[in-house]
């Protein structure tokens, strides 16, 4: 199960909007979504209507799917989805996280568990931080990394943020931006569409092989990729596993 990138399906959706475009491999686009101030429960921080609608037009295929910072997001019974959120909305009549816990430590509470497609929206600042009743702002760098840790390959993870968030790039590898606009004096922000490299795309060609000393081992960023004679092999420490390509 995955998630394809498709922007002629967005086409297909939002015939009347402007279009999302690829190309020299990179994604771009600007979304324009009025009437912000319509937000179903007045949730500080909700994404503005057709948000969601709009970042799963994009894909094709199916897969399991991670809102993360979810917030008051509702599930969508089409997709296999998973809400996580440090704390309750307060509300009976809100939806209620899933999982409630800390994103920086994501990986604790999803042993064996990988997602396709992961949707995130963190507080911004340190003030929109203080209104969830957080008293820091989440570490971004960390929270990638934690996404990274229960990313199938080939994921994808869209980031709604006032900035591109700081990210290893042999972990993620950043395909696409989308700027996102709500209206007048509000804040600009930014789609940025991080993709999990696929195992194949690590792959060296057998041609490469021949001119590579019998054993030859290097490091990635996090994960160990090792060519023992002649085979190549990836161990992704994290899952502490050993996979043949
Ligand atoms: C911008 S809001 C997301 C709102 C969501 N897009 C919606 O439509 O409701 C950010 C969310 O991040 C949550 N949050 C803040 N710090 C967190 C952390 N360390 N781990 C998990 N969630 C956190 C807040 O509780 C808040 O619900």
């Amino acid at each position: 199960m995955s998630f394809n990138l498709n922007i002629e399906k967005y086409k297909q959706i939002f015939p009347n909007y402007p279009p999302v475009v690829q190309s020299n491999n990179w994604i771009y686009g600007i979304w324009m979504i009025g009437n912000y101030y319509k937000r179903k429960y007045n949730y500080h921080g909700e994404y503005p209507p057709s948000y969601l609608k709009r970042v799963y037009a994009l894909f094709e295929g199916y897969g399991k799917v991670l809102h993360l910072f979810s917030g008051v997001v509702d599930k969508n019974e089409q997709y296999d989805e998973t809400t996580f959120d440090i704390s309750s909305t307060g509300y009976e009549d809100r939806p209620q996280a899933d999982i409630l816990g800390d994103a920086e430590k994501l990986n604790n509470y999803f042993n064996e568990v990988y997602f396709d497609l992961i949707i995130a929206d963190p507080p911004y600042t340190l003030d929109d931080a203080e209104r969830y009743g957080c008293t820091k702002l989440v570490n971004k760098k960390k929270v990638l990394h934690e996404c990274y840790k229960i990313a199938n390959d080939g994921c994808y993870l869209i980031w709604l943020d006032l900035m591109i968030p700081i990210y290893t790039k042999k972990e993620w590898k950043l395909i696409g931006t989308i700027g996102l606009l709500t209206g007048t004096n509000r804040k600009v922000r930014i789609v940025s569409i991080f993709k999990k490299p696929e195992k194949k795309d690590h792959c060296i060609h057998e041609e490469d092989l021949a001119n590579l000393p019998e054993m030859f081992v290097y490091d990635t960023l996090k994960g160990k990729e090792e060519f023992l004679k002649g085979k190549y092999v990836s161990w992704d420490k994290d899952r502490h596993n050993k996979s043949e390509v």
